[in-house]
């Protein structure tokens, strides 16, 4: 069976399988990635508040769509809530921060970034104490912060919601309200989340995975910090020997896996060459017997890298979602 392009969501609208993620490019080199990517066919893009380069991908998209506001439709671009804004007389003010520094008038997606919540404090995305923890909120009611999301609907600036980063048990509470239109949740390689993954098809909701090439400059972070090694995906000889038959690039190999696993991917590069390869995956398939070398890859809890231990203190939140 042909391996789909889009996933269609309630109403029609089209998610392309494969997106751009922009965590961690600066302003102007995330500026020059989109105008890269926007030429290479990308159409769909992932932001997020917390990471402040809302206002330059609006930017850059905004030149692309230029005189043409058709060209509007042909997007899906997708922001989060962040975690000081999880209570749900917040959820308003954030999104429409949102909404002004990208400078569009709807978004296709906005997702909850996280369970866990911070406390919101004004101009402060990321609040500490003084001895380096986070300032946590412990008393975060995560039904009513959805409800509260779900609402956002009602005015059509946000087309679609859905979430982020939340276990099975998570997701089945949320559905139970209203049914995300999408989880977007850390799936590679090593980290295959296959009971998670069979549990959102059950419930009908699409997964959309993010560091689906390993995250290095996170991996790198985390390995310096902790003493943890965090194996290189794209240098997995099993990996390297699948691209190397079908004259492939390892995250050409590691995209097509997350692709026929039926799941979308938002790989993020600032690379023009790397830019295209990421999106150029349908002209060649996998076999079943590399499809099952690739499952064989999977190490479980021990594979994932975005584990939020940069947030210090964040794993005592009553919606923490990962197990340790
Ligand atoms: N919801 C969440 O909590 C959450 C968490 C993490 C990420 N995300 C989203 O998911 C997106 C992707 O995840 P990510 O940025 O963590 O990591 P990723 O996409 O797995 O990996 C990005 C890294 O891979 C490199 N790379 C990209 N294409 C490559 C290629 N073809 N060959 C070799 N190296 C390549 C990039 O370097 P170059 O730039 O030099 O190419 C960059 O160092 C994020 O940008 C963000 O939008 C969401």
């Amino acid at each position: 069976m042909a391996t789909p392009e889009y996933y269609t969501l309630e109403g029609g609208d089209r998610m392309p399988r494969i997106g751009f993620g922009t965590w961690q490019a600066s302003d102007e080199v995330l500026e020059r990635s989109v105008e890269a990517a926007l030429a290479a066919g990308y159409r769909h893009f992932d932001t997020a508040r917390a990471y402040e380069n809302e206002a330059a991908l609006g930017r850059a998209l905004r030149r692309w769509i230029g005189e043409d506001t058709t060209r509007r439709q042909h997007l899906f671009i997708v922001t989060k809530l962040p975690p000081g804004g999880n209570r749900p007389e917040l959820v308003a003010e954030y999104f429409e921060a949102s909404m002004k520094d990208l400078g569009l008038e709807y978004v296709d997606l906005y997702l909850m970034h996280t369970p866990f919540a911070f406390v919101h404090v004004p101009g402060d995305l990321h609040p500490k104490n003084p001895d380096g923890t986070m300032r946590v909120d412990h008393s975060t009611d995560l039904l009513s912060v959805w409800k509260s999301i779900c609402k956002l609907k009602e005015s059509g600036r946000a087309r679609h919601v859905g979430v982020s980063n939340v276990n099975a048990e998570q997701l089945r509470r949320l559905c139970a309200v209203q049914k995300p239109a999408c989880l977007q949740v850390e799936v590679h390689a090593l980290c295959q989340q296959p009971a998670l993954v069979a549990e959102a098809r059950e419930l009908g909701v699409p997964i959309v995975a993010y560091s689906p090439l390993g995250s290095k400059a996170l991996a790198d972070a985390l390995a310096e910090k902790t003493g943890r090694e965090y194996p290189d995906l794209l240098k997995l000889p099993i990996v390297q020997r699948i691209a190397q038959a079908h004259d492939r690039t390892p995250a050409q190999v590691l995209l097509r896996h997350t692709l026929q696993r039926g799941l979308a991917a938002i790989p993020k590069s600032t690379n023009p060459d790397r830019i295209k390869q990421n999106i150029t995956l349908w002209d060649f398939e996998l076999s079943a017997s590399e499809m099952s070398e690739l499952a064989a890859l999977d190490r479980g809890e021990q594979g994932r890298i975005c584990d939020f231990s940069f947030f210090l203190g964040i794993d005592k939140h009553p919606e923490f979602p990962f197990k340790k």
